[in-house]
C-alpha cells in the first residue's frame, strides 16, 4: 500500500481535489447528500485573540485547512450570546454573536470567506429552551401577569411545596425550579439555567421561526436543531412512569413518556422545513432514538421534516464488532431513508478512545473513517477526529467544568474530555492559543497534531484526506447503492457501492488478526480489482481471497462482472 499511497498523494490526490467540485456540480442530488459535514466546537477550535477560548476569526483562519481536508459544511456549536452555563446551549440572544467569539461583522466575514472555499455554514439552533438570562425569561419571571409569562412553562406546586410532578431534569434533580418572586415553578428539561420555551404559544413559535429567517438572510445553509425531542410536554403534566433502579445522579429511573417525543414536535419540524426549503437549506436533528423505527419519524411522513436526523446508533455500539456495526448499517439501509453517520460529538466520548485498544489506535481510527465515509449516506465528522484526537477526561471532580459532569461524578465524568482544544502543532498548548486554554490539551498533542501529521505519509490526517478526496470523486462512492457482502463474517464488514458501471468494494477487518477474506465475488473480478486506498502492507488478492492485515482497510474498484 505504501507505494500506491505515495503515488496517490503526489499525483492523484491534488487532481481529485480539483475535480471534486466538478463531480458534485454535475449531480442532481441535493447538495447535503454529497456533502461532508464537520462539527466544530467554537470554544476549542482556534483562538485568534489570545484569551484561551476559540472564536470566529480563529475559525476563519482555518478555512483553508478545512477546504484542503475535504469539508463541505461546518456546523458550529452555539456561538450566540450566552452566560455559558452549558457552554453556549443556554442562549440569551438568538440574533447576535457572543463577544467572546466576535461580532456579527466577524460572522459575515467568516461566512463570505467560507463561500470562497466552498464551505457552507450550519448554525446550532437551541429551540427547546433559552438561558434564564434571556430577556424573554427575565420578563416572564418578573410577574405572573407579565407579557411573556406564557412564553415559558410555569405551574403551581403541589400541596406542601412539592414540584408539580415527578419529571427529572437531564442534569439531575427535579425538572422544576421554584421561583420565590412569583411563587410558581418553572420547567427545565435540562439545567436550571435553561428554562423550556412554551411551544404551544403561537408568539413563541413565530419568534423562533423568525430567528431562522434572520440567519438565512445572513447566508447560513441550515441548522443543527438541538434537543428536538423535548419541545412539547403533556399539558396535564401526568407523572412519568418510574422504573426500577436509579440514574447516575441518584434520581429514580423513569420513562419520559409525557415530556419526550410528543407528536406535536413534528408540527414545528414541518414549519422549520418549509422555511429551510425556501433557502435550499438543510436541517440536521439531534434525534436521540432507540431504533431506526423511531428515527424514521423525523424524516416526516412526506419527507417534509428533517433531511438529516442524526443516527447516533453507531455511538451505541460498545465494541469494535463487525456483526454489531453491520446490524446498525443494515437497519438504517433497510429503512429506506437517507442515512446520517456520526461517530463522535461534543456529548459523547470520542470514537478514538471508545474503540482504541492502546496498540492499534491509529489503524482503528482509519478503519472507522473508511467505514463511515464510504457508506451510502451523509457523514458528520467531529473536529480532531481526522488527526486521531482522544478524550482527556478530568481526573478529579474539582477539575470538572461541565455542569453535566458534576452531578454524575464519578460514573460519568462529564463532557469536558471530548471538548478539548484542537491540536494544531506540538507548540505549547498545541498552538490553539497563546493563553491558558479553557480546557487542558491532552498529552497526545505531541504525537497527534495537524502540523506533524501533514508531514507523515501514513498519518491519520493523510488517510482522511485521501479518503475524502476519493469519496468526492468516485462515482460509485458518490451515488452508488449499498450491497452488503459476506454478511455473516465475524471479523470483516464488506460491501459494494455501485453506480453508472462503477463498482467499489470496501472490506474492513475489524479484528486484531490477519484474515483471509472470501467475499464471494467472481475470483477473476476480485483478482483484477484496482486498489484505490488500502492500509494493509500485507494485502494481496488471489483466487478469490483478499488477505487483510489486522484492523486494515481495502477499498478497490472492481471491473465489470463477466
Ligand atoms: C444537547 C446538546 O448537544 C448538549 O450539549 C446540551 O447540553 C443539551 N442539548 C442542552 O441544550
Amino acid at each position: 500500500m505504501q507505494s500506491l499511497s505515495t503515488a496517490f498523494r503526489q499525483c492523484l490526490l491534488p487532481l481529485l481535489c480539483l475535480l471534486a467540485p466538478l463531480a458534485q456540480a454535475q449531480s442532481s442530488a441535493p447538495w447535503w447528500k454529497h456533502a461532508v459535514f464537520y462539527e466544530l466546537y467554537p470554544r476549542s477550535f482556534a483562538d485568534s485573540n489570545g484569551d484561551g477560548v476559540g472564536d470566529l476569526n480563529g475559525i476563519r483562519s482555518k478555512l483553508g485547512y478545512l477546504h484542503d481536508l475535504g469539508i463541505d459544511a461546518i456546523w458550529i456549536s452555539p456561538c450566540f450570546p450566552s452566560p455559558q452555563k452549558d457552554f453556549g446551549y443556554d442562549v440569551s440572544n438568538y440574533v447576535d454573536i457572543d463577544p467572546m467569539y466576535g461580532t456579527l461583522a466577524d460572522f459575515d466575514r467568516m461566512r463570505s470567506e467560507a463561500d470562497a472555499q466552498h464551505i457552507r455554514i450550519i448554525l446550532d439552533f437551541v429551540l427547546n429552551h433559552t438561558s434564564d438570562q434571556h430577556p424573554w425569561f427575565l420578563n416572564s419571571r418578573s410577574a405572573r401577569d407579565s407579557s411573556k409569562r406564557d412564553w415559558y412553562i410555569w405551574r403551581d406546586g403541589k400541596a406542601g411545596g412539592a414540584p408539580p410532578n415527578n419529571w427529572i431534569s437531564d442534569f439531575g434533580g427535579s425538572a422544576w425550579t421554584f421561583d420565590e418572586k412569583t411563587r410558581q415553578f418553572y420547567y427545565h428539561y435540562f439545567e436550571i439555567a435553561q428554562p423550556d420555551l412554551n411551544w404551544r404559544n403561537p408568539e413563541v413559535r413565530k419568534a423562533m421561526l423568525d430567528v431562522t429567517r434572520f440567519w438565512y438572510a445572513r447566508g447560513v445553509a441550515g441548522f443543527r436543531l438541538d434537543a428536538v425531542d423535548t419541545l412539547y410536554e403533556d399539558p396535564a403534566l401526568h407523572d412519568n412512569p418510574v422504573k426500577p433502579g436509579s440514574q447516575t445522579t441518584g434520581d429514580p429511573d423513569m420513562t419520559n413518556l409525557y415530556n419526550d417525543k410528543l407528536p406535536e414536535n413534528h408540527e414545528v419540524l414541518r414549519d422549520l422545513r418549509t422555511i429551510a426549503d425556501q433557502h435550499n437549506a438543510v436541517l440536521i436533528g439531534e434525534t436521540w432514538t432507540t431504533d431506526v423505527a423511531e428515527l424514521k419519524e423525523y424524516y416526516g411522513a412526506h419527507d417534509d421534516e428533517l433531511q438529516l436526523p442524526m443516527d447516533f446508533l453507531f455511538m451505541t455500539v460498545d465494541s469494535l464488532s463487525a456483526p454489531k456495526f453491520r446490524a446498525q448499517i443494515a437497519s438504517i439501509e433497510n429503512s429506506g431513508e437517507w442515512p446520517v453517520f456520526v461517530m463522535s460529538n461534543h456529548d459523547r466520548t470520542r470514537a478514538y478512545s471508545r474503540y482504541g485498544d492502546g496498540v492499534h489506535n491509529d489503524d482503528i481510527a482509519k478503519l472507522l473513517a473508511a467505514m463511515y465515509l464510504t457508506l451510502r449516506g451523509t457523514p458528520i465528522m467531529y473536529y480532531g477526529e481526522e488527526i486521531g484526537m482522544e478524550n482527556n477526561d478530568p481526573k478529579r471532580k474539582e477539575d470538572v467544568i461541565d455542569p453535566f459532569g458534576l452531578p454524575n461524578w464519578p460514573e460519568n465524568k462529564g463532557r469536558d474530555g471530548e471538548r478539548t482544544p484542537m491540536q494544531w502543532s506540538e507548540a505549547p498548548n498545541a498552538d490553539f492559543t497563546t493563553a491558558k486554554p479553557w480546557l487542558p490539551v491532552p498529552a497526545s498533542y505531541k504525537s497527534h497534531n495537524v502540523a506533524d501529521e501533514r508531514k507523515q505519509p501514513n498519518s491519520v490526517l493523510n488517510f482522511y484526506k485521501q479518503l475524502l478526496a476519493l469519496r468526492h470523486t468516485n462515482p460509485a462512492l458518490l451515488e452508488g447503492d449499498y450491497v452488503p457482502v459476506a454478511e455473516n463474517d465475524p471479523n470483516v464488514i464488506a460491501y459494494l457501492r455501485r453506480a453508472g458501471g462503477h463498482t467499489v468494494l470496501v472490506a474492513l477487518n475489524l479484528s486484531n488478526a490477519a484474515v483471509e477474506f472470501r467475499p464471494q465475488l467472481e475470483p477473476l473480478q476480485l483478482n483484477s480489482a484496482v486498489p484505490l486506498l488500502t492500509t494493509s502492507s500485507k494485502r494481496s488478492t488471489s483466487a478469490g481471497v483478499l488477505a487483510l492485515g489486522p484492523y486494515s482497510v481495502y477499498i478497490g474498484e472492481l471491473p465489470p462482472a463477466q
